[in-house]
């Protein structure tokens, strides 16, 4: 046969990858090399996208997760075949992990195209690896199923729980009004991530995990078994079960990642009470398949989606008490009248049907049913006004009620630097009812949008007891933090947004209500400020193309030639 195309019909494996005679001969020949009989070398492949990296602690089981992968193709008559991606550790990445997350995705995307294999296993874990994977999943269009690593087990200081990160915070905090000495908060630093496995609270790792499964590309009551948990190695091993049907059938993403799905997601995150984060995530996944998140849309969900999850940021409990108490399956469950039910899902069955199977059991103080939820409204609100033409997103659920209708004097900082070098000034003009404004930290910014938006409250007023101020930023926070702070505004200082153009002493109005933040400043005054503007391009590499391509946070942070048109397959 020398006919080039792939014939159709047949698994891509090694043995019908590409062309066919010569191509064919050398490929066998070296895949022998690695010691497979024959009748392995003819099972359809699946492919497994491993992300171990001893520089991602969230991933120190990935080996074994991939172990019972493995068990699960070979035992559904596959053959696996791991292969590493760009691996993203939330903690030790410079500038920031955002940065990464679109280059973690062209890998994915990539080596599922490139290689040979009929499905793909999505090992991710950390805040980051999920959506880069399944960006990259929706844009190769591979029969694909999401695992992820699960979350740490809570540790213990002195008799109190402790998970990260929601309670690194809280300590710190207290570190720094005085309330803590030294030794305490390095006792407590060795006592706050204990085992394996991502952030234990419902931070952007666990959202993300949530709402993989409530699209429907990851396996039924997964999102949240703990990391160390022996049903985690089952879950995999069903993983490796569940992408040899995929294969089979052709189930690809772009049958299971749809309009409905997307929506199906919003409202499990707002009902989890999810990081802001995933939002942009979100966005950048829904765009790989042409699909657009509206930030109006999002406010009509969050207006009839209550929040039922009592889980640290914004409640109380942790990530192993949520798979205790039923995981995200009898979540959904509650939500099931405001979901699309006909969505397919990676186990071949809809939606409708994963939910039918019965739920043995619900702790309703961590899963609250419909009729008496923790919020009657969603934990996320995206808002509008002169400050954020573009949108910003207030997540309602961790603020403080007290602040959302609300109007004082900013305080700007221009940048990181000038806050690190000025926040803990005992001279700072600031009080307590003062509003405070980071610029310069948004995606077009040199700090590529840290998790910067939980501003510190100025030592001074730390010290006074003060726990909460309005924060206004272009930058994300992290899922495990809390407090009245609007983030993500858009169009972002570095673009010239009018962020750029707040100064210390202008009026700023926030309204929950209204869903705006508006900057009062007469337009001719605003006129007269220089704009910000964008760092230099950097001259090589992917810091460039990065500058050239990254889009706003209303656009997902995704680059601009990766998203999908509407109109595409
Ligand atoms: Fe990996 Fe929090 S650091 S999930
Ligand atoms: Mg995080």
């Amino acid at each position: 046969m020398t006919d080039k195309q792939e014939p159709v019909g047949i698994s891509r494996g090694l043995t019908n990858y590409g062309d066919f005679d010569f191509a064919r001969y050398l490929r066998m020949s070296f895949a022998r090399s690695m010691g497979y009989s024959t009748e392995m070398l003819a099972r359809p492949v699946v492919g497994i996208a491993g992300t171990y990296s001893e520089f991602n602690n969230c991933h120190r089981l990935v080996p074994e997760l991939i172990a019972a992968v493995k068990r699960g193709v070979i035992a559904a008559g596959g053959l696996p075949l791991e292969f590493p991606t760009v691996s993203l550790g939330e903690v030790f990445l410079k500038p920031t992990s955002l940065f990464f997350r679109n280059l973690m995705s062209m890998d994915t995307e990539e080596m599922l195209k490139g290689q040979p294999m009929d499905a793909v296993v999505l090992i991710g874990g950390c805040d980051k690896t999920v959506p880069a994977q399944l960006m990259g999943a929706v844009s190769a269009n591979i029969p694909a199923i999401q695992l992820v690593t699960g979350p740490m087990m809570t540790g213990r200081w002195r008799g109190e729980r402790l998970g990260a990160c929601t309670d690194c915070r809280r300590f710190w905090a207290k570190y720094r009004a005085g309330e803590l000495d030294s030794e305490s908060i390095q006792e407590v630093e060795g006592s706050l991530s204990t085992t394996a496995g991502t952030c234990a609270v419902m931070g952007t790792a666990s959202t993300m995990a949530a709402i993989a499964e409530a699209l429907g590309i990851m396996l039924p009551g997964t999102a949240a078994i703990p990391a160390v948990h022996a049903d985690r190695l089952r879950a995999a091993e069903a993983s490796g079960v569940a992408a040899m049907r995929l294969a089979r059938d052709k189930l690809t993403p772009n049958r299971i990642i749809t309009e409905k799905s997307i929506e199906n997601a919003l409202r499990v995150l707002l009902a989890i009470g999810g990081s802001t984060n995933a939002i942009i995530h979100l966005t950048a996944i829904a765009g790989r398949a042409g699909i657009k998140i509206d930030l109006q849309r999002l406010n009509k969900l969050s207006d009839t989606t209550p929040v039922l999850v009592d889980l640290k940021p914004t409640g109380s409990y942790y990530m192993e008490d949520l798979h205790a108490a039923g995981g995200i399956g009898a979540v959904m469950r509650e939500l099931k009248d405001l979901l699309h039910l006909d969505c397919m899902t990676v186990s071949g069955e809809t939606l409708g049907e994963r939910l039918d199977a019965p739920q043995p059991y619900v702790d309703r103080k961590i899963i609250h049913s419909v009729s008496a939820p923790l919020q009657p409204e969603g934990g996320l609100v995206a808002l509008y006004g002169s400050l954020a033409p573009n949108g910003a997103i207030l997540k309602r659920a961790a603020a403080d009620p007290r602040l959302f209708e609300y109007e004082g004097r900013a305080v700007v900082f221009t940048s990181l630097e000038d806050m690190a070098a000025r926040v803990d000034d005992p001279d700072l003009d600031i009080s307590e009812d003062d509003i405070m404004v980071l610029q310069n930290a948004g995606p077009k910014s040199a700090s590529c949008m840290p998790e910067a938006g939980y501003l510190p409250i100025p030592t001074k007023l730390a010290r006074k007891g003060v726990k909460d101020m309005l924060r206004i930023s272009d930058a994300r926070m992290s899922g495990t933090a809390y407090g009245t702070i609007v983030l993500h505004v858009s169009p972002d200082a570095a673009s010239g947004g009018p962020l750029g153009l707040v100064r210390t002493g202008d009026r700023i109005r926030l309204s929950v209500k209204e869903r705006r933040v508006d900057l009062l400043v007469d337009a001719a005054v605003l006129a007269r400020r220089t704009p910000g503007q964008a760092p230099p391009l950097p001259k090589r590499g992917y810091a460039r193309l990065y500058g050239q391509e990254v889009l706003q946070a209303e656009q997902g942070c995704d680059f601009a030639f990766l998203v999908a048109e509407p109109s595409d397959p």
